[in-house]
């Protein structure tokens, strides 16, 4: 199996009133060509931090990150990013915001049509192209969000709690459409988040992290079958798999 990420001895310092602080490692994880790994961890861990120097946006005080053979030295341009509050920009519409992304990389959108229409589509986004962000709700900038972290057909998505300020039944729904895209593209993800059944519902490999400074202490391989719908959700696996993960945080003292 391929590293689509490989993180070698990665740590983070930050200067806080001249003191360096750290705040994330040093640690190392191996995330391979379609896997869809999340990083489970508390508040302030580091796991903002790490996806944002995967994503060539922040340095690396110390280690290597090496993304698709190539060591990450600045922004990426071939991934896809997706973070809790939207990025999309208030003055253009859904299909505008889209089209973005593919201005930014200098690719021509007449030539992504077929693909904005199955994406927009496979988000029930159908009928809303020319409705602006304000005009939408917050579960449908997400979704307009999640086009834009696909439309250049990415290998690898990172994630960052996209879907932390949902709504509990929106954010069902929007799970089961990535996890859809996923089962269908086999992208590589990484993706952020706080809540221990999301990552057991979501992953191939839950990765938990460590309070502050956070380290990578557990992979935890989800063995549960695809899709992950309700019935998987109700099973005494997924319980248990809620459970061993419980028991590790609550050995941190953070639950
Ligand atoms: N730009 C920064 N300057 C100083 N400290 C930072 C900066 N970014 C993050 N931190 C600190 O690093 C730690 C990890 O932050 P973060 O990666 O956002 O955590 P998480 O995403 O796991 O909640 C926190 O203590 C935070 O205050
Ligand atoms: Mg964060």
């Amino acid at each position: 199996m391929l590293a689509a990420i490989s993180i070698k001895n990665v740590s983070k310092s930050f200067s806080t009133e001249g003191q360096p602080i750290l705040a994330f490692g040093p640690a190392d994880l191996e995330v391979n060509e379609g896997d869809f790994v999340t990083l489970l961890g508390p508040s302030g861990c580091g796991k903002s931090t790490l996806l944002l120097m995967i994503a060539g946006l922040i340095p690396c005080s110390s280690g290597q990150i090496i993304m698709n053979q190539d060591e990450v030295l600045s922004p990426r341009h071939d991934i896809g990013m997706m973070f809790q509050d939207s990025t999309l920009v208030p003055w253009r519409s859904v299909l505008g915001n889209i089209n973005l992304q593919l201005e930014l990389r200098n690719l021509n959108p007449n030539d992504f049509q077929d693909k904005i229409s199955e994406l927009i589509e496979s988000v029930s986004l159908k009928g809303y192209e020319h409705l602006r962000p304000h005009e939408l709700s917050g579960g449908m900038q997400q979704r307009a969000a999640l086009c834009q972290a696909l439309i250049h057909e990415p290998k690898t998505l990172l994630l960052d709690e996209p879907l932390g300020k949902l709504d509990a039944m929106t954010r069902e729904n929007i799970r089961k459409d990535l996890q859809n895209l996923w089962m269908n593209e086999k992208p590589t993800v990484l993706m952020v988040t706080h809540s221990i059944e999301e990552a057991v519902q979501m992953s191939s490999k839950v990765c938990v992290i460590t309070p502050r400074p956070g380290l990578i202490d557990k992979i935890i391989e989800i063995k549960l079958p695809w899709p992950r719908d309700l019935e998987v959700k109700r099973s005494q696996e997924f319980a248990d798999y809620m459970a061993e993960i419980q028991e590790v945080f609550q050995g941190y003292g953070v639950i």
